[in-house]
């Protein structure tokens, strides 16, 4: 299937252009980004950051503006889009007919608009037929969470489903690559640590409440989330506390983890990691250079599960890579889900 992918010289569209390259059912055919790049060569435009090279199907594609006229016939569209503009650019590309997998958070919350981590909620899949009969489109507007969200949410679901949850508090240590490119300057964060990022921590406490919750209502639970950035490269790491409903023990914990698997895996989709959860026992880990590539940057990794004597519950540290499960790699999961399931 023939794919484009707006905002594709950005942080989160280079990480597309790479994983698609080796993809085994789609394929990009068309890039989308700014003025400032159309009209121009992709591989001549674009500040590549990762290791691999650029894929030579795509470096030498034309960049073209991102409008549905312009993208033309493809079977699907991926948006690395900002927020500040995504919004309007995805309602006409699904007027158009498309079929649009947003990271942005524009539509995140549209209560007929799925907000998927397809392990932890795939059924919320089902959203598409209401928003097309909403909206009356053809196309669909698809999203998957913030960074910190994703990771956050699928270690969470198995505590969530088998003891049930009071409360959650969750303190974030978030990579550079989180903030786009340039990013934060450089003066501002060697040896440093920032604690802002502007609008997540709205972002972690409401979309983890719509991921985990049913269709209709948002899971009934309380979340507070302090969110701060810190000088690594890739990789978000999460101190997490969680009070839940039953009293597991920490053993209890960490065999509902281990043991967790999600549609995505049962379908044996391309992009699904074999274990979405893996537990660490080290007293160390997870470490953010050591382990955010782990299921080829698909899983999360989470230890140190220990009992919390302030909520009566456990604590532990999960870590995952921001920009494939907690962007780009997530949304091609989607898209994967989406075709098994007869959307695409
Ligand atoms: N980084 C992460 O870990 C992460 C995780 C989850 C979600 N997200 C979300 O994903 C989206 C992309 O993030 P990013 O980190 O990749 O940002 P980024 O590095 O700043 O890239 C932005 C991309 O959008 C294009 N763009 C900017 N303004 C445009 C305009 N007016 N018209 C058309 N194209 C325009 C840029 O093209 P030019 O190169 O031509 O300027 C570039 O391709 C954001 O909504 C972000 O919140 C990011």
């Amino acid at each position: 299937m023939s794919a484009a992918v707006l905002g594709a010289t950005g942080m989160v569209g280079q990480v597309f252009i790479n994983l698609l390259s080796k993809h085994p059912w789609f394929e990009v055919k068309v890039v989308a980004a700014s003025e400032r790049s159309q009209g121009r060569k992709y591989s001549e435009v674009t500040n590549w950051k990762l290791q691999s090279p650029i894929p030579e199907k795509v470096a030498d594609l034309e960049i073209v503006d991102i409008t549905p006229e312009a993208v033309g016939d493809v079977d699907l569209v991926f948006s690395a889009l900002p927020a500040d503009i995504a919004g309007k650019i995805e309602e006409e590309f699904a007027k158009s007919g498309y079929i649009v997998l947003s990271n942005a958070s524009s539509h995140r919350m549209d209560p007929d608009v799925p907000l998927l981590n397809p392990e932890v909620n795939g059924e919320h899949i089902s959203l598409i037929d209401e928003q097309r009969r909403r909206r009356k489109w053809d196309g669909a507007i698809i999203t998957n969470p913030n960074c910190s969200t994703a990771i956050l949410t699928l270690a969470l679901k198995p505590i969530y489903d088998e003891f049930g949850i009071n409360r959650v508090i969750v303190s974030t240590m978030q990579a550079l690559s989180g903030a786009g490119y340039p990013g934060v300057a450089s003066l501002d964060i060697v040896d440093n640590v920032i604690p802002f990022i502007r609008n997540e921590e709205e972002k972690v406490q409401t979309e983890t409440l719509k991921i985990l919750g049913t269709l209709t209502n948002p899971a009934n639970f309380k979340i507070s989330a302090s969110c701060h950035r810190v000088a690594t490269l890739d990789g978000h790491m999460e101190a997490v506390f969680v009070e839940p409903i039953r009293k597991p023990n920490p053993e209890d914990v960490a065999k509902v983890m281990e043991n967790f698997v999600g549609e995505p895996q049962k379908l044996k989709l391309p992009t699904a990691p074999t274990r979405p959860i893996v537990v660490r026992y080290e007293e160390d880990r997870p470490q953010v250079r050591l382990d955010r590539m782990e299921g080829n940057g698909m899983s999360v990794v989470v230890g140190r599960i220990r009992k919390d004597p302030a909520l009566d519950g456990v604590k532990f540290i999960v870590l995952g890579h921001n920009t494939i499960r907690g962007a780009a790699g997530c949304s091609i999961l989607n898209a994967e889900y989406l075709k098994a399931k007869g959307y695409l």
